[in-house]
């Protein structure tokens, strides 16, 4: 297939698993900068001296956390195969090297700058961060949120993954530092990186971090009339942010329909968030929970949370059938099935969810 065939996420995957195929390197840092020398590094336990952690529920690398001469540092190193069987999983760890390497010199609050990186050794070593993963976003931790996602788009980098375990919360602000699932895109001309940039509208940072982050967390926190403040707060703070962004955008000559799309979301919800704030909630949820769940399941990578999301799911349209209709939340494929067909199809979901279970 010629090159201009291929979508943008099609392009990227060949060029890596090329990459990757070549056996090239791909380094950037002082490798003696490090606190140990690579080999030692790549020899750690979590029984030799100064490991003081090991994270190593990860889908695609294990981290450590050596205490070196008083200093913290994070160890991430790759697995031998990452755990999301498909293209974006297989070409992960070199997809966060590159972003790691065009991110340093940005400089960006709230984005960790590695020291040092190499593929060949399946290494990123970074200052150790001192946080926790957040839970439901509080006004604070959502602003610092947004903030450092806006800062990405502006940049040209489009974080997919907004899980609480790519999130750690210093007390001041949250912070990320896996960009395993972050590609690159012109956010003068395109939405994102899927398709050509511009046909996948329903993918942008906001949506990213509902569907990845905030609706998990709200199932942990209680019941949906619980959820509905804390996820009201979001939206407001996410509307301002938009509005703000295009704001930049425009001085830098964005095109409108790039200027558009976050205007166009912002009034939206800003209209939503006064007349319709119950509709706005069950909408979002639903395409949160839906798109979370294809996630897992093409990813293989489901967990009780995934079985949750669609227990959730099936239960709003017993409850919420003609809303979430009425709303436009239902994808083209599910609005055209009947409520039985749909729920039946959800139940099958669950199932599957079940068999991938991690
Ligand atoms: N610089 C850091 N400072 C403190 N903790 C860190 C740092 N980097 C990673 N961690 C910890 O290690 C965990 C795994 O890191 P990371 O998300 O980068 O790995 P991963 O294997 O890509 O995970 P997954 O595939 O599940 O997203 C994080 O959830 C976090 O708790
Ligand atoms: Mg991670």
């Amino acid at each position: 297939m010629a090159g201009a065939d291929l979508t943008l996420d099609e392009q990227r995957q060949q060029a890596n698993l090329a990459f990757i195929a070549s056996g090239a390197e791909f380094a950037f840092g002082d490798a003696l900068a490090l606190p140990l020398p690579v080999a030692e590094l790549q020899a750690l336990t979590a029984d030799s001296p100064g490991v003081e952690a090991l994270h190593d529920g990860g889908l695609t690398a294990e981290v450590l956390c050596l205490n070196h001469a008083g200093r913290r540092w994070a160890i991430k190193r790759a697995r031998a195969e990452c755990r999301v069987r498909n293209p974006d999983g297989q070409t992960s760890f070199l997809n966060e090297l590159q972003r790691h390497a065009e991110l340093a010199p940005l400089d960006l609050a709230g984005i960790v700058k590695p020291i040092y990186c190499s593929s060949r050794a399946g290494l990123v070593v970074s200052p150790w961060l001192d946080g926790r993963h957040p839970g439901v976003l509080d006004e604070r931790q959502a602003r610092s949120l947004l903030q450092a996602g806006c800062a990405l788009i502006e940049h040209g980098f489009f974080e997919w993954d907004y899980s609480a375990g790519n999130l750690l919360d210093d007390g001041e602000r949250l912070w990320l530092y896996d960009f395993g699932y972050c590609y690159r895109f012109d956010p003068l001309t395109q939405l994102n990186s899927a398709g050509d940039g511009r046909d996948c509208p329903q993918f942008h940072l906001a949506e990213r971090i509902e569907g990845r982050h905030l609706f998990g967390a709200l199932l942990d926190a209680g019941s949906d009339d619980e959820a509905l403040p804390h996820f009201l707060t979001f939206k407001r703070l996410a509307a301002q942010a938009y509005e703000s962004l295009a704001e930049r955008l425009a001085r830098r000559g964005a095109t409108t329909a790039v200027l558009d799309h976050y205007r166009g979301l912002a009034t939206r919800w800003h209209n939503e968030l006064t007349h319709a704030p119950g509709q706005l909630y069950l909408a979002n949820a639903w395409q949160a929970h839906s798109s979370d769940l294809d996630d897992d399941l093409r990813g293989r990578s489901c967990t009780s949370r995934t079985l949750r999301r669609a227990q959730w799911l099936q239960q709003a349209l017993r409850e919420h059938g003609l809303t979430l209709r009425d709303s436009g939340a239902l994808a083209a494929e599910d609005a055209v099935l009947n409520d039985v067909a749909l729920l039946a199809h959800l139940r099958e979901r669950e199932l599957e969810a079940q068999r991938h279970q991690l």
